[in-house]
């Protein structure tokens, strides 16, 4: 395997709608991956992110829209002729074969001869260091080395793009680490295309190249890590990714720089996403970390409700004048405590923050 056998893929206006659903499960999605690359699909369960990655690998014939992986469209081909490698949910070994014997099991369904079979799960078995447990069953493996086999599984029949459906969603904390800079090696030491379906946005930010918000079966951002987190598109993308506080404020200025006061305080420089005017409600997303307090009679006035000691850091939870509740996050490094319950706090914006701004969303009635 070299780097030139990953495959792009484009997927265009793809749509997904169940039968009897009452809105489209994958909702005209249209994204470029560039061969090579490490793509997360992150978003909120039920948000559709399991269907897109079985239209892609075949198991699901979408409503509309098309599949063209390496310049070639897949949507009339089964999935065993989409030069695909599938990682399910919760890896979906067979639970009556020994590890070899799974691995070697997509090579035996494209024909694959048994000599050859075993030498290639041999191979795969020592890429993922799983050499020592080839004849175990499932059940007699944790989950971590369960993991590794499925994707041993997947990479022996040399696909030319490796799909991932929450991979380490059932590993402890520790281990994930591990299996996740496994993964990354894995993958870049074949070269290959990777689609990585998440809920945890720390797992999309901290392995894709690029990431793929979606919400409601729609795909609302696709950048780069430090760009989704810094520049979101759109409300739901800053709220998802990372902690924020979406705080209701007024937007002042007129189109130069903007700005936004929130509980009558001093406006906060703002960076404005979509279209409003002086005057008009808009809600600010700011990072706790973005938050410092300052001296009594500055600022944007408030009361501790409670501070909680989280390792390295002190996060406070902060009641406004106006009912509003902001988090703010200390670095203890830098001296900072817990503080008593009803304590008077002050709040401006860190050096050089410049939280993102959204109208407001219209209440609907339904
Ligand atoms: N086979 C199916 N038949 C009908 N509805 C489905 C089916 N699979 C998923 N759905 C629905 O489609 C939506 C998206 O589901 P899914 O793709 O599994 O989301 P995710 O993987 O992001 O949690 C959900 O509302 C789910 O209930
Ligand atoms: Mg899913």
């Amino acid at each position: 395997m070299n780097d030139t056998a990953a495959f792009d893929l484009t997927l265009d206006a793809v749509t997904q709608r169940y039968r009897g659903a009452p809105s489209a499960a994958v909702d005209q999605v249209t994204l470029e991956v560039a061969a090579g690359e490490l793509v997360a699909l992150l978003g909120p369960s039920g948000c559709g992110k399991t269907t897109l990655l079985r239209i892609i690998a075949g198991f699901v014939q979408q409503t509309s829209g098309r599949v063209v992986i390496g310049g070639r469209p897949v949507d009339d081909l089964p999935p065993n002729r989409r030069e695909i490698g599938v990682v399910f949910q919760n890896y979906a070994l067979f639970p009556h074969m020994t590890a070899a014997d799974n691995v070697g099991y997509g090579l035996a369904a494209r024909g694959v001869g048994r000599d050859a079979r075993i030498a290639k799960a041999k191979e795969m078995l020592e890429l993922v260091q799983m050499t020592h447990l080839a004849e175990r069953l499932p059940r007699e493996m944790s989950g971590g080395q369960q993991q590794r086999v499925a994707l041993a599984r997947a990479l022996a029949v040399g696909p030319r793009i490796l799909l991932l459906d929450e991979p380490f969603g059932a590993l402890d904390k520790s281990l994930r680490l591990d299996m996740q800079i496994e993964v990354k090696r894995l993958q870049r030491h074949a070269g290959i295309t990777c689609i990585m379906v998440t809920h945890d946005q720390e797992e999309a930010l901290s392995m894709a190249d690029r990431v793929a918000v979606v919400h409601q079966g729609r795909l609302e951002q696709f950048a780069p890590p430090n760009e989704v987190y810094d520049r979101p598109r759109t409300l739901f993308v800053n709220q998802f990714v990372g902690a924020s506080n979406s705080l209701d404020a007024r937007l002042v200025g007129d189109g130069g720089t903007w700005r936004a006061r929130i509980a009558g305080a001093p406006a906060w420089p703002i960076r404005l996403v979509g279209d409003a005017g002086d005057g008009d409600p808009v809600i600010v997303c700011v990072r706790p970390e973005h938050l410092r307090r300052v001296g009594v009679g500055e600022g944007l006035p408030g009361t501790i409700e409670l501070s909680l000691p989280l390792g390295p850091q002190i996060v406070h939870e902060i009641r406004l004048g106006d009912g509003q509740a902001v988090k703010v996050v200390e670095s203890r490094s830098h001296g900072a405590q817990l503080l008593p319950p009803g304590q008077a706090v002050n709040l401006a914006l860190a050096e050089g923050a410049q939280p993102n701004a959204f109208p407001r969303p219209q209440e609907t009635t339904s």
